[in-house]
């Protein structure tokens, strides 16, 4: 196995300007992803995980304020690239997204079979028939019936309409696809079929994923290594199984006490509380408000950034 990461990510920073001030939805995130493994981003919602994704896949709304970091694709630095020349040779290219809500993304008056092509098509300045050739193969990948092909997405279920989407980003076979909760709002039927596709993709291809979840159960399936995020950053990261062993951050531990357990009577904990605003987040340890291991010094300085694996963003480990 080559020691080079496929993606190294180092003080990512994405913010928004608001009329109250800037959002810190993505605030000095680092984190390494090898090749042919699947990271999953855990951490309730408005965290930042959609950020992230979008910071990393340069997809910057109107509002953007503070853009900065460094994201290394195979050694690359792609934030170096110019625009035209990131959207020629990363976006789907090497690096594709299943957006949040993606069924409902897609476009309602193109047929999907169409929608499917396109990337394909712009990327490898392919003909339509030979397009198509191609999607109806990745339709039958991702379990769509061949003849979907020429219906529009309104004339298809949820689920199949996210097998739509999955298959869009998979079309120009890229090393790295961000699916941001690729299963949220699925029937569990649908939702363990989409995560077998996912399984099956990265053991055929070797495809590597960013999985953006807030499901500690959807994250066990597919997990390589964790990267938890709170409050706009990663406060642990570490290998899958060590993590579902001991997670260790107070974050962590209660995200895990939160699952429903089959087999045993032990009732789930939610977690009381929200995540702090983004605007003006607290200063010392972000998670201190809900933590119940706080003691003093948390609410004074921030515990240091996290810069390599199975770390933990918090004053009890440093
Ligand atoms: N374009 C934007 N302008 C201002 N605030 C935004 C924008 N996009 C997201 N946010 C805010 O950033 C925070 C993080 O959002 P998001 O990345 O969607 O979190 P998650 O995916 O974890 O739910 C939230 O407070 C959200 O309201
Ligand atoms: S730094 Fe303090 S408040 Fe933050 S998670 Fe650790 S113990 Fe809790
Ligand atoms: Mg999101």
């Amino acid at each position: 196995m080559t020691n080079q990461p496929l993606l190294e990510i180092s003080d990512l920073v994405m913010h928004f300007r608001t009329s109250q001030g800037p959002v810190q939805a993505v605030d000095h995130v680092s984190f390494r992803l090898n090749p042919q493994r699947a990271v999953v981003i855990l951490g309730e919602s408005g965290c930042g995980k959609s950020s992230l994704a979008k910071a990393i896949l340069r997809m910057l709304p109107n509002n953007i304020g503070a853009y900065s970091g460094k994201v290394f694709l195979n050694g690359t630095d792609v934030m170096s690239l110019g625009d035209e020349e990131f959207r020629r040779s990363v976006r789907w290219v090497q690096m594709s997204l299943v957006p949040q809500a993606a069924m409902n993304a897609l476009n309602p008056v193109i047929r999907v079979g169409h929608q499917v092509a396109e990337p394909f098509m712009f990327h490898n300045s392919a003909q339509r028939k030979q397009a198509m050739e191609l999607v109806k193969q990745m339709f039958h990948y991702v379990g769509v019936p061949a003849d979907f092909i020429s219906r529009y997405p309104f004339e298809l279920s949820g689920g199949m309409r996210q097998r739509v989407a999955l298959a869009m980003a998979l079309v120009t076979s890229p090393s790295l696809v961000i699916l941001d909760e690729p299963t949220s709002a699925l029937d569990l039927l649908t939702q363990s079929n989409i995560m077998n596709v996912l399984k099956r993709n990265k053991a055929e291809l070797g495809t590597s994923y960013i999985l953006i979840t807030h499901d500690v159960a959807t994250s066990s399936e597919l997990a390589d290594d964790i990267a938890v995020m709170y409050a706009g950053q990663i406060v642990e990261t570490g290998d899958a199984e060590a993590f579902f062993g001991q997670p260790l951050h107070p974050y962590s531990k209660m995200l895990m006490a939160s699952v429903p357990r089959l087999r045993t009577d032990v009732e789930p904990d939610f977690i009381s509380g929200q995540p702090p605003s983004l605007i003006s987040p607290p200063s010392g340890c972000r998670f201190a408000a809900r933590c119940p291991s706080r003691f003093d010094k948390c609410t004074l300085e921030p515990p240091s950034a996290i810069k390599e694996w199975r770390t933990v963003k918090c004053w009890l480990y440093q």
